[in-house]
């Protein structure tokens, strides 16, 4: 990518490191099939989450239209536009969940936290999220923080459990 240089934008990318980076990994995948999703991959793990201006690099560096990028990163769920919390938190949803009272554990949590589904923290520790059956049904309803899984959940025990976390 020959103009790498920030142009006067708002954006951090003439003083931020990762866009060195990022423009490198951009480098190596550009001409591959399927370089747009292994690209975002890649700048989700150097950033964390895709802000507007990397995924604005991303379609510069790859000469691809922004609302394809964009188009990529609202419809998979996988890629966050938002920062995420250093806990991800994610109830089960799945049909036996459910039924075990999964909502009112999401209830829990967002009253503990308060916070709404995708939301995080103010201090920045969780996220919340909710996702499929992750194939734990015989301890529904199950959530998970980070790679802990916690199972056989009741409101009540959601605050002791997320004091783990402080
Ligand atoms: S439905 Fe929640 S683990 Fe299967």
């Amino acid at each position: 990518m020959e103009d790498r240089k920030c142009t006067g934008c708002n954006c951090q990318q003439g003083q931020d490191p990762r866009f060195e980076e990022l423009a490198k990994v951009i480098e190596e995948y550009r001409d591959m099939e399927g370089a747009l999703i292994m690209v975002l991959h890649k700048a989700q793990d150097i950033f964390g989450y895709l802000p507007e201006d990397v995924q604005k690099f991303v379609a510069q560096g790859l000469n691809l239209p922004l609302s394809e990028v964009y188009g990529v990163t609202t419809f998979y769920s996988y890629f966050s536009l938002k920062p995420r919390g250093k806990y991800r938190i994610a109830v089960c949803l799945g049909t036996a969940c459910y039924v075990r009272g999964a909502a009112e554990i999401v209830s829990a949590i967002e009253k503990h936290l308060n916070i709404k589904v995708n939301d995080t923290s103010s201090d920045g520790r969780f996220t919340l999220e909710v996702s499929r059956c992750i194939g734990a049904c015989g301890l529904a309803p199950v959530m998970t923080v980070n790679e802990d899984v916690y199972g056989r959940l009741t409101p009540d025990k959601i605050p002791e459990i997320l004091n783990r976390y402080e």
